[in-house]
């Protein structure tokens, strides 16, 4: 088990996954992109016929499912790495990540994960702060103007975003919030670059008490 984890959450269009990558490399750990998870299950049961509202079926997708998030996305050993990026996702994914079965189903499986990660791990998501990791070494929350935010989803379109922000901040189980001890980032017009210095700043500190 690591002891080395940098738990970020943030609204869509924040900036984690790009800034948790670029901190990756920086530190030479490993990244886990959470939000890919909850997508390739919504592409499988998708891909599956099953139908986003039906809380068992999916449930059990997310359970029985072998899913990978490196070096491309696979969910059963089909390659959805592009797949999960497009509207019919984007719009079944709150359904399914609201589904409190699904989940359990991947806490548990982001927690294995950390479990046999010989290095760092930079995990980005939701709940990852609140939840997954409330102990993690540094918590940050990202933040960015709604109109950045929208800039940097593009193709989603800003009301897309905006359904989604509000269907993740306001389920009932594990909504989207700031952990009382995460470091709020506003990363609205901050370089990824300077993003990362920050958080890094945020880790040597940690180190020196
Ligand atoms: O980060 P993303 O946009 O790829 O995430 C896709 C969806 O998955 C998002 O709308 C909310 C959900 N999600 C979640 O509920 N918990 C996580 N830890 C990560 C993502």
């Amino acid at each position: 088990m690591t002891d080395d984890i940098i738990a970020i959450d943030g609204p869509a269009g924040s900036g984690k996954s790009t800034v948790a990558s670029a901190l990756a490399d920086r530190l030479g750990w490993n990244v886990l992109d959470t939000g890919a998870m909850y997508r390739a299950v919504t592409s499988e049961a998708l891909f599956l016929g099953i139908d986003p509202d039906d809380a068992d079926a999916v449930a059990r997708v997310a359970h029985d499912a072998d899913i990978r998030t490196r070096p491309r996305v696979s969910i059963n050993g089909r390659d959805v790495h592009d797949e999960i990026r497009t509207d019919v996702v984007n719009v079944a994914v709150s359904v399914v990540a609201a589904n409190p079965a699904v989940r359990a189903a991947m806490v548990q499986r982001q927690r294995a994960v950390a479990a046999e990660e010989p290095g760092g791990l930079v995990v980005e998501g939701r709940d990852i702060t609140t939840v997954v990791f409330p102990r993690a070494r540094v918590k940050i929350y990202l933040t960015a103007s709604p109109y950045e935010r929208a800039r940097r989803r593009g193709d989603e379109g800003h009301e897309s975003v905006a359904r989604r922000d509000h269907a993740d901040s306001s389920r009932e189980t594990s909504p989207l919030r700031q952990a009382d001890d995460a470091v709020a980032l506003d990363t609205t017009g901050l370089s990824v670059d300077q993003v990362v210095e920050e958080i890094v700043r945020c880790l040597e500190n940690t180190t020196s008490n």
